[in-house]
């Protein structure tokens, strides 16, 4: 930005919400979303110059959240911009090419709503102030001449409709009987706009993509209903009066007596956009829900009759659409907050006529990276919960979940999904930028991380693998991406944070939340010091990947001294006091146990997994490594009975309960009892959805070396499930066939395997300029190689790793058919 200056209206206003988590009330049809009077409105009437326009571009950004038009048209086609920074620190500047829309007499209009700056979202962390807008227009002449129409005292200001109420929690309040100040400046009644210079944040440039439309999704079905009949419960149940499936299922008569649920089948994140005819006036109200109420019975945690919106998990968001129609057909959809949903209620005050339903998905433009199927459908289903999860979470910064009152950067969530999301999409500069959050949420707190980044929540401590979070995920960005920037930048904010820790002696961070949502509690000291070691591991990486070896050894001189502490404290015998799955998933992960020790916990959670009867006991922590680790161990045998299990707690119960994104609990709805706890009971919380790194880098085997970051070089060890009949729990089968498709840093890798017969077939891709390492089993040593029977010595770099055979192949594309070990 060269010369605009934040403006304001002196009658944009912030009201001080005192308590944000208010836990005396939740969402409910009693309350009611209120017109507020409009939002912050800016305007700017200019002309260009008689001369030939080459190039015009808008740099703009804004306190709050904003949408700008030039002559009637919208800039830009992102969402929610300038997205969530740690507003004490900085805000990004967004830039629109507007060469298409100037002409000679213009009319610039911009619109901010609270957002992620003022809206309850920010917990008042960044004061209760104005919002504010900063841009300017460059005009670039054909004769070389620029002039440049910028932010200053000279433009017009207002608070008006009809955006009338708009925040992120609560949702947004439309009456389009106001007229747009874009279209309609005049209905307007304008003052000369004011300085707004209470901001302590610098305007830098954006890092990472947009927040944009990703998707759309159609409902398939509807059900109108109207009154409620008894059913023997607390609630009763919604007396439907129609119900339509597939495409007929948008168009609908509502009289105002009615309601209409739409389900999109898919729980997703946006907002819809909905086509109707009314009369003018009409007040329409939409309603959003995860899920429906199963029965209206309250001890089976039903907040209203069966088949009707289960609506107060959102806790005190509101999460509301009003539109007043100004007649006629008209087209509406929110444009300054987002919803996580799968069902839309529409009610009316007036009979209606619904022309259609859409389902905008919104989230960061970060494309999609990665493709896995499988021959087992359900395994197909939780992927598919998986990435849904990503899309919805990954919006400007990662977050917990989207629907609640939460919605924010958890790091601990962060730093257990982050890898996967690496498969799942390109989340490079989506993290580079969340760790520059980070960063910022060090300042005025001694160096300590905070739990959540941008730093809304102010609990001073860290808290173990939340905080570790700082360090954790420049790890996994600079493995998957081989980019080292990530570190480089970020180095003296982890050396800060690691000082900040030293307070703590070998104890690592706070302890809140420890493996959060476990079945089986492990001692949260015990998870704290294991992260302090892997801290101090990975710092001992970074000074050697930077080059200072005097860091390297002292951090490496710290993970002794924490591991002895640790073995000290918790190892008993052949076994941890943590003796829990949790427990030995993080030993091991970490590295924290060596040779015989090493083998005997390894046994040990092979144990606690089988006494468990192949079901999870893990939270947030363990389940989050579980993959990666088992598969490190050999245990992929068991990983696959896990991964197959249908017994809560597990992956494919919450399939099989109807989710269509992964939960926040094992068991936030179960067929059995209905809904978990309402306190915390989100159906959109990616943390357990890490296991699908394991689809890639174990099932299909793609994984990354620390040796060659960035799939430079990398390690092609599909593990296909070789379970024995015996070894395969009562009611699974095996998974037959896989196959994975990576965008990496490098190329696209492919990797898959079928079964067939007595033999498994391989097929693989190894991009241009790389070179895999490739370990298939083949205890015989016999191979069908691209067509010509060999054995596998005579591959390239041969070596034998138990009952892989291992070897090196570059650029190609590769078939390998092995006689299957489970048949032989
Ligand atoms: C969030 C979590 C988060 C946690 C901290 C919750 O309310 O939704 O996902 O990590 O708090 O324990």
């Amino acid at each position: 930005m060269e010369k605009g200056i934040f403006i304001t209206d002196r009658e944009s206003r912030t009201e001080n919400k005192s308590s944000f988590w208010d836990s005396s009330y939740k969402n409910n049809y009693g309350l009611t979303l209120e017109p507020g009077p409009g939002i912050l409105t800016l305007k700017k009437e200019f002309r260009t110059r008689n001369r030939e326009i080459v190039r015009a571009v808008v740099r703009s950004t804004a306190l709050g959240v904003y949408v700008m038009y030039l002559n009637g048209a919208e800039i830009g086609n992102d969402e929610l911009k300038p997205g969530w920074t740690d507003y004490h620190s900085r805000v990004f500047e967004n830039e629109y090419d507007v060469t298409e829309l100037v002409r000679e007499n213009n009319l610039f209009v911009a619109e901010v709503s609270g957002g992620w700056w003022s809206g309850r979202i920010s917990f008042g962390v960044y004061g209760y102030k104005p919002c504010a807008f900063c841009g300017e227009i460059e005009i670039v002449y054909s004769d070389g001449t620029k002039e440049i129409v910028a932010t200053d005292g000279t433009w017009d200001s207002t608070v008006c409709g009809p955006v009338l109420t708009a925040e992120i929690w609560e949702g947004e309040y439309f009456d389009a009987r106001i007229p747009h100040a874009s279209v309609t400046p005049e209905a307007h009644e304008w003052r000369k706009a004011i300085p707004f210079t209470d901001y302590s944040c610098r305007i830098t440039p954006m890092i990472g993509q947009p927040v944009g439309v990703t998707g759309e999704l159609e409902p398939v079905s509807s059900t109108v209903h109207s009154g409620v009949r008894d059913n023997g419960t607390t609630f009763g149940e919604i007396i439907v009066s129609r119900r339509k499936f597939g495409g007929e299922c948008q168009t609908e008569n509502l009289s105002r007596s009615e309601a209409v649920i739409f389900d999109f089948g898919q729980n997703m994140v946006g907002r819809p956009e909905i086509t109707v005819i009314s009369e003018p006036g009409t007040r329409i109200e939409l309603f959003f829900a995860e899920m429906l109420n199963d029965s209206g019975d309250r001890s089976r945690g039903n907040d209203g009759p069966g088949g009707s919106m289960y609506i107060e998990n959102y806790r005190t968001a509101l999460s509301r659409n009003v539109f007043v129609t100004s007649g006629g057909l008209e087209k509406f959809e929110v444009r300054h907050t987002f919803h996580g949903f799968r069902y839309a209620e529409i009610r009316c005050d007036k009979d209606i006529r619904i022309i259609s339903v859409r389902g905008k998905v919104i989230g960061s433009l970060l494309g999609e990276s990665g493709t896995f199927s499988c021959d087992h459908p359900e395994v197909n289903a939780l992927y598919s919960n998986i990435v849904w999860g990503m899309k919805g979470n990954y919006l400007s910064i990662p977050t917990d979940c989207p629907q609640r009152d939460e919605r924010l950067g958890w790091t601990g969530d962060t730093q257990i999904f982050c890898r996967t999301g690496s498969y799942l999409c390109d989340n490079r500069d989506f993290m580079r930028k969340w760790l520059g959050d980070l960063r910022d949420s060090q300042e005025g707190f001694d160096g300590a991380y905070g739990d959540v980044a941008p730093r809304v929540l102010l609990g001073k401590e860290p808290n173990s693998a939340w905080g570790d979070a700082g360090i954790i995920v420049p790890y996994n960005i600079w493995l998957m991406y081989g980019d080292k920037t990530v570190i480089s930048e970020h180095f003296e904010s982890m050396e800060r944070y690691m000082k900040f820790l030293e307070r703590y002696g070998t104890e690592g961070a706070a302890t809140a939340y420890g493996d959060w949502l476990c079945y089986d509690v492990t001692d949260k000291r015990f998870v704290s010091v294991s992260y302090y070691a892997y801290d101090a591991k990975l710092m001992a990486l970074y000074s050697r990947l930077l080059g200072m070896p005097e860091k390297e050894t002292y951090y490496l001189g710290l993970f002794r001294k924490i591991r002895e502490h640790w073995t000290e404290r918790y190892v008993e015998g052949d076994r941890l006091s943590a003796d829990t799955q949790t427990g030995y998933i993080l030993a091991l992960a970490f590295g924290l146990v060596e040779g015989e020790l090493k083998n005997a916990f390894i046994t040990r959670l092979a144990e606690k997994i089988k006494e468990n009867d192949y079901t999870l006991s893990t939270g947030f922590l363990g389940t989050g490594m579980m993959g990666r680790t088992l598969s490190e161990c050999g245990l992929h045998k068991y990983l696959y009975s896990l991964l197959l299990q249908t017994k809560d707690p597990s992956w494919l119960y919450s399939v099989r309960q109807g989710a269509t994104t992964v939960w926040e609990r094992w068991n936030s709805y179960t067929r059995e009892r209905g809904f978990g706890n309402v306190e915390m009971n989100s159906f959109n919380h990616y943390s357990y959805g890490a296991i699908a790194e394991w689809f890639y880098s174990g099932i299909c085997g793609i994984t990354p070396a620390e040796e060659t970051p960035g799939f430079a070089g990398f390690l092609l060890r599909p593990t296909p499930d070789e379970r024995t009949a015996s070894e395969i729990p009562e009611g699974q089968r095996r998974i037959n066939s896989a196959c994975a498709t990576y965008r990496s840093a490098s190329g696209v890798i492919t990797s898959g395997w079928t079964r067939y017969g007595d033999n498994v077939t391989y097929r693989f891709t190894v991009p241009k300029d790389t070179r895999a390492t490739v370990g298939l089993i083949c205890p015989d040593g016999k191979m069908i190689f691209n067509g010509a029977d060999i054995e596998a010595d005579e591959l390239c770099g041969f070596r034998r790793e138990g009952e892989r055979a291992v070897f090196e192949l570059g650029y190609g594309n590769y078939t390998v058919t092995i006689n299957d070990p489970v048949k032989a």
